[in-house]
């Protein structure tokens, strides 16, 4: 018998990553590697449903989800919030109430994240966290299974983020180190993380790319920021832009990531995004990988 990880009563969620320890991470990108070789060995969801809520526009999020969901052999329900009583203002709790009562799970991407901890605090089943304002974990998780995939070991490896401290920065810095990876992140001031899981931060970009394995980066406006701060975000983050000459600072055989959707010739040039040092396009496949290991790991208790 595998040890429980979640039971009806008080199920796990993943909000921030850090509700998986670093033992179970690391399993949870082993098995999603196995995943990635065979993406139809797992029946777990058969005949069960999954809610994506999506308050926010999504391409990868969406697609790997409801490809995964449907691999795993259930059902994805995606809703989008003018079809659903939320925007009307019916509560989170009840919402969750309600859903906990037809799906396995429930995946909310939106902009505060007290939201969807109000959401995970009344559901009965496990809530994922498909992107907030703070945090983007399965993000990360599929960052971590295409460091895998390069390198083959993670612990001692370093990944430097070079841009905006935000929900991305973020997510890396706590999943990267559960997982022994060593996160630097070098942002311009008014634009830095606050200190978290150890991550070393810097506003010298070629400081944070020495000796790392992966150069990463993603959009300097988010979604959840005030589009009248873009001009000003677009300024302070120039010198922070992925090049080759930044690229070329790293490690050797260092690679380029990004979460995409990307900006070519404001974050990273087309260089870079499109060149033979990239694995963004491997990131935006791993999502679902990674993402069916999640579902598999909080709904089947193993
Ligand atoms: N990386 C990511 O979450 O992409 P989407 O916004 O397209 O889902
Ligand atoms: N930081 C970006 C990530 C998009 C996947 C945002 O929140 O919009």
């Amino acid at each position: 018998m595998k040890p429980t990880l979640n039971s009806r009563a008080v199920p796990t969620h993943y909000l921030t990553g850090e509700e998986l320890n670093a033992k179970q991470t690391l399993a949870l990108i082993d098995r999603a590697a196995e995943l990635r070789a065979a993406p139809h060995v797992s029946n777990v969801l058969a005949g069960k449903s999954v809610a994506l809520i999506f308050e926010k526009p999504s391409t990868r999020t969406r697609v790997s989800f409801e490809a995964g969901v449907f691999e795993l052999g259930g059902h994805p329900l995606i809703l989008r919030p003018d079809e659903m009583q939320l925007s009307r203002g019916e509560s989170p709790r009840d919402t969750a109430l309600v859903l906990s009562r037809h799906v396995a799970a429930i995946g909310l991407r939106t902009g505060a994240d007290e939201k969807i901890q109000d959401l995970a605090a009344h559901a009965s089943v496990p809530v994922i966290n498909m992107l907030t304002r703070d945090h983007h974990p399965c993000q990360a998780l599929a960052d971590l299974l295409t460091l895998k995939q390069e390198f083959g070991a993670l612990d001692g490896l370093k990944l430097a983020y070079v841009g905006d401290g935000n929900n991305v920065a973020r997510s890396l810095a706590i999943v990267g180190a559960l997982a022994g990876v060593q996160v630097s992140v070098a942002a311009p001031e008014g634009y830095q993380l606050e200190p978290v899981a150890g991550a070393q931060l810097t506003d010298d970009p070629y400081s944070a790319v020495k000796d790392a394995n992966a150069v990463y980066t993603d959009v300097w406006v988010s979604m959840n920021d005030d589009a009248d701060t873009a001009a000003a975000r677009r300024k302070a983050l120039a010198p922070y832009r992925i090049d080759d000459k930044l690229l070329a600072a790293a490690a050797p055989g260092a690679i380029a990531l990004h979460c995409l959707p990307a900006h070519p010739d404001e974050e990273i040039t087309p260089a870079v995004l499109y060149g033979e040092r990239q694995r963004i396009w491997d990131q935006a496949e791993n999502r679902r990988h990674a993402q069916k290991a999640l579902l598999e790991t909080l709904t089947s208790g193993s």
